[in-house]
């Protein structure tokens, strides 16, 4: 683990501080009101992961908050911020660990992670024992806003199921019979092939195997001489970040590409065109954002996005501007006052977020409704050619709020 954190070293502003203590205490002074409290910084506690086969996506997700924050002039009610930064490496051993420095020793307002659904799962955990805020930028694990959702944990991606449910009814509609699916062995993957699995049996088709091997594994060959000789009319994978770049080309070095229709969430081509080339060219994903989604918002998000970092963005970007955008609404109701919480929980929960993807809001266990769209690869493009269901909300999953 890399801890790379910002802190304020004791300034002149400190030893201003010293003074009005030592005056107060001298019964000299007023107490200190909570308004100049508020004007203090918030911290914000990053844990994502920065190594791995998931480090692209933390970046993107860090960015996206950044860029949200800097917009509304670098700060959140009026505050300023001061980041606390962890590598989470992806590693669901380590996240108790990880959450608890964040929280107990850098005193943390609000914990903005992470990618990995098992460290999502840990921190929501920790996040609950302590009442301290969460922001989920994109781990999507179903039960976060099912059975464990909570008043202080909100996510601002996707639940795992979702996409999946979206590209099972749409291979159901076009007629497919068969599939096989295949992802690494944890929440993510188990949900995300879940969704499509109860989607695409609902509409008359037939997952005929299922395969999965370890996070985060890459060895993908003997996998696809099982696919190869099964031989389903659909093959569906989830697979993210480095990881998707290697399945994407072994798929179509193995000779599978034009034999057996090869579909995903949209994460299999997500931040990954560059590397994945022709090999990715034509795929469909289902994904609740595409570049070219059409709207305001997004066109002057991608712009602000590829001038400030010289990159463009892609859904985890999104993903981390919108849980900073969700920050800013409800810090904006308490005045930056993030005590009032059931004010700023409120304030949250009612927010209707100009997402680039669309405008979105929250379920009542704080997950997204959004459209998922329909993509195809088209160069360095997730092509947005439809949208395959409308509104989206989580299925309803023994949330008590
Ligand atoms: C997850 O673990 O929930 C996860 C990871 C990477 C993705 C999507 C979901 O791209």
């Amino acid at each position: 683990m890399t801890q790379r954190t910002h802190r304020v070293r004791p300034t002149v502003g400190g030893r201003i501080a010293g003074l009005a203590s030592a005056l107060l205490m001298a019964g000299l002074l007023l107490p200190v009101s909570p308004v100049s409290a508020q004007g203090s910084r918030i911290k914000i506690g990053l844990m994502l992961p920065y190594t791995g086969t998931f480090a692209a996506l933390g970046t993107a997700i860090t960015n996206g908050f950044k860029l949200a924050v800097e917009e509304n002039g670098g700060k959140v009610g009026g505050r300023e911020l001061e980041y606390f930064t962890v590598d989470d490496e992806s590693d669901p051993a380590k996240a108790p660990e990880n959450a608890n420095k964040l929280i107990k020793r850098d005193n943390v307002d609000v914990l903005v992670g992470t990618v990995h659904s098992g460290v999502a799962l840990a921190m929501s955990k920790v996040a609950r024992d302590n009442n301290t805020l969460l922001i989920i930028p994109n781990a999507g694990a179903d039960e976060i806003t099912g059975p464990l959702c909570a008043a202080n944990v909100f996510r601002t991606s996707f639940s795992n199921s979702q996409p999946g449910i979206a590209m099972g009814r749409v291979m159901a509609e076009q007629k497919k019979k068969t599939a096989v699916t295949l992802t690494w062995k944890y929440a993510a993957g188990e949900e995300s092939v879940g969704g499509f699995k109860e989607a695409f049996e609902a509409g008359g088709g037939k997952v005929v195997k299922e395969l999965f091997l370890p996070f985060p594994q890459v060895e993908f060959q003997s996998y696809l001489t099982e696919i190869a000789a099964l031989k389903p009319d659909v093959v569906y994978v989830f697979f993210a970040g480095g990881g998707a770049v290697k399945f994407v080309k072994d798929y179509a070095a193995a000779g599978l590409k034009n034999t057996i229709q090869l579909v995903g969430p949209g994460f299999l081509t997500d931040g990954t065109l560059e590397a994945q080339g022709d090999a990715a060219q034509g795929l469909l994903t289902t994904m609740h954002y595409g570049e070219g989604v059409s709207n305001p918002k997004n066109a002057a998000f991608r712009a602000a996005y590829a001038k400030a970092y010289k990159v463009d963005p892609d859904v985890y970007a999104v993903q981390g501007y919108d849980a900073a955008q969700l920050l800013i609404a409800g810090a904006k109701a308490v005045n930056g006052d993030l005590t009032k919480r059931a004010e700023l929980v409120k304030a949250m929960e009612t927010a209707k977020i100009d997402s680039p993807r669309g405008a979105f809001a929250l379920t009542r266990s704080h997950n997204p409704i959004h459209d998922i769209y329909l993509r195809r690869v088209e160069g360095k493009e997730n092509k947005v050619i439809g949208v395959a269901v409308k509104n989206l909300t989580d299925p309803p999953r023994g949330c008590k709020l």
